[in-house]
């Protein structure tokens, strides 16, 4: 029986930290590897509830190849006490609000985030390029890759 994608993927999820690293132990900086800015088509993007959708490229690199991916961010961010905060612990979207991404000036999300005593609002933001990478056309953070289709919403 050949493996399937879904083996293949949870292999390559499990390996590939490991792997890029040279050693076993997992660091928590793995949270802020970013950097999709470069190869990821944002001016185009779609936030839609608590996900980013765009294209970015993949690694066929000869016929300048990408795919529309889509990550929910809230695997990716955090609300650490009124601050948006890379983590895997995720789940920013339950006690933020008024959500929007922006890319006037590098690619910011920005809510407003109840502080942890809940007594406050306050306006949070954080650089997405510093969470979000870009592997073979699919949008990842932290330990997440989302998934990719070969179009986007769209293209009719
Ligand atoms: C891709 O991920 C997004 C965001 O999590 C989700 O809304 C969408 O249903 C997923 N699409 C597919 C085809 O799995
Ligand atoms: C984005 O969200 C923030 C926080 O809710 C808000 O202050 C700002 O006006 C919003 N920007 C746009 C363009 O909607
Ligand atoms: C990604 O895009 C390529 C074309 O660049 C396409 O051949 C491939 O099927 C797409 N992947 C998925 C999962 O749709």
């Amino acid at each position: 029986m050949t493996p399937s994608l879904n083996q293949i993927a949870r292999l390559i999820l499990v390996f590939a930290p490991i792997a890029a690293k040279g050693q076993a132990s997992p660091s928590p900086t793995s949270c802020a590897d970013g950097h999709f800015i470069g190869s990821c088509a944002y001016p185009g993007l779609r936030f839609v509830d608590h996900a980013l959708g765009m294209y970015c490229l993949n690694d066929n690199t000869a016929v300048f190849g990408y795919n529309w991916t889509w990550l929910d961010l809230d695997k990716c961010l955090t609300n650490n006490d009124g601050k948006l905060t890379p983590s895997s612990i995720g789940d920013y979207s339950s006690s933020c609000f008024n959500c929007n991404v922006s890319y006037i000036s590098g690619v910011h999300l920005t809510c407003d985030c109840w502080n942890m005593a809940g007594t406050n609002q306050l306006q949070a933001s954080v650089d997405l390029n510093s969470v979000i990478y870009n592997t073979n056309g699919a949008m990842g953070c932290c330990d997440q890759l989302g998934n990719k289709t070969w179009k986007g919403p769209q293209a009719g």
